[in-house]
C-alpha cells in the first residue's frame, strides 16, 4: 500500500489545492493532507482547526483522503505515519526552485521518501493562498478561487465584503481545462520571484 502525504500550510485551502488532492488521490492507495502547525510561532490567518475542517469538508467524497496536522520536520512526520511519498504541486518555474531544494533536503534526511510533483491545472495556475487572503482582505469576492468550505470561513472572517456572487464559479463547475475543478497547490503566483511569500 502506498501512502502519500500532501503537506502545506493551506492557509487557506484553495481550488488549486483541491485539484491536486483529487488528482493525487487517484494515484495512491491513501493520501494524507498534512497541515503544518506551529502553535508557538504562527502568522497563519486561520487556526489549525479551521484549516483541518476546510480540507475535511472539501474532500468528503474522496474515500482514501484524510487530513492531519503536523509539527516539526516533514520527514519525521512521514516516518511516524509510515508514508513514503511526498506530493507537491508545481505551478511555475519559480515554484520549482523552492521545491527542488526541499525535495533534495528531505531526501537527504530520509532516502526512503520520494517527492512527486503534480502540475497545476492551467485553470488554477495563478491561484495562491497569499493572493486569496489579500483579495478577501480588501473585500473582493474569492468564491471563484476557493471551495465553499473556505469561502464560508472567509465570509465569517472578513464579513459581508467577501460576498458570494450569483455568478461565482464553484468547485466542479465546467470551465477551464476540462479537468473539472481546482488545480494545483502552493502559493507563489505566476511571475513572482523569490522575494515573495509562498503562503
Ligand atoms: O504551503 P507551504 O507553506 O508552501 O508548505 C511548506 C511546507 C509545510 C511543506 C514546508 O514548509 C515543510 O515541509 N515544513 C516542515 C519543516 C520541514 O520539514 N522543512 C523542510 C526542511 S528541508
Amino acid at each position: 500500500m502506498v501512502h502519500a502525504v500532501y503537506p502545506g500550510s493551506f492557509d487557506p485551502l484553495h481550488n488549486g489545492h483541491v485539484d491536486v488532492i483529487r488528482r493525487a488521490s487517484r494515484l495512491f492507495d491513501r493520501l494524507t493532507v498534512a497541515i503544518l502547525h506551529n502553535p508557538l510561532k504562527s502568522s497563519a490567518l486561520f487556526g489549525i482547526d479551521d484549516r483541518l475542517a476546510m480540507v475535511r469538508e472539501s474532500t468528503r467524497g474522496m474515500a482514501n483522503v484524510d487530513a492531519d496536522a503536523f509539527e516539526g520536520l516533514l520527514v519525521d512526520y512521514m516516518r511516524s505515519r509510515g508514508a513514503s511519498v511526498i506530493v507537491k504541486g508545481l505551478r511555475v518555474i519559480s515554484d520549482f526552485e523552492y521545491e527542488l531544494q526541499m525535495a533534495h533536503l528531505n531526501r537527504q534526511m530520509n532516502p526512503d521518501v520520494e517527492t512527486l510533483f503534480v502540475m497545476t491545472a492551467t485553470r488554477w495556475s495563478f491561484v495562491s493562498s497569499t493572493r486569496v487572503k489579500e483579495i478577501a482582505k480588501y473585500g473582493a469576492d474569492v468564491a471563484k478561487l476557493v471551495p465553499p468550505a473556505t469561502q464560508r470561513r472567509i465570509v465569517d472572517r472578513f464579513g459581508a465584503a467577501a460576498i458570494r456572487r450569483d455568478d461565482a464559479l464553484r468547485v466542479g463547475d465546467a470551465e477551464g481545462d476540462g479537468e473539472g475543478d481546482a488545480a494545483d497547490e502552493d502559493e507563489r503566483p505566476v511571475g513572482v520571484g523569490e522575494g515573495d511569500v509562498r503562503s
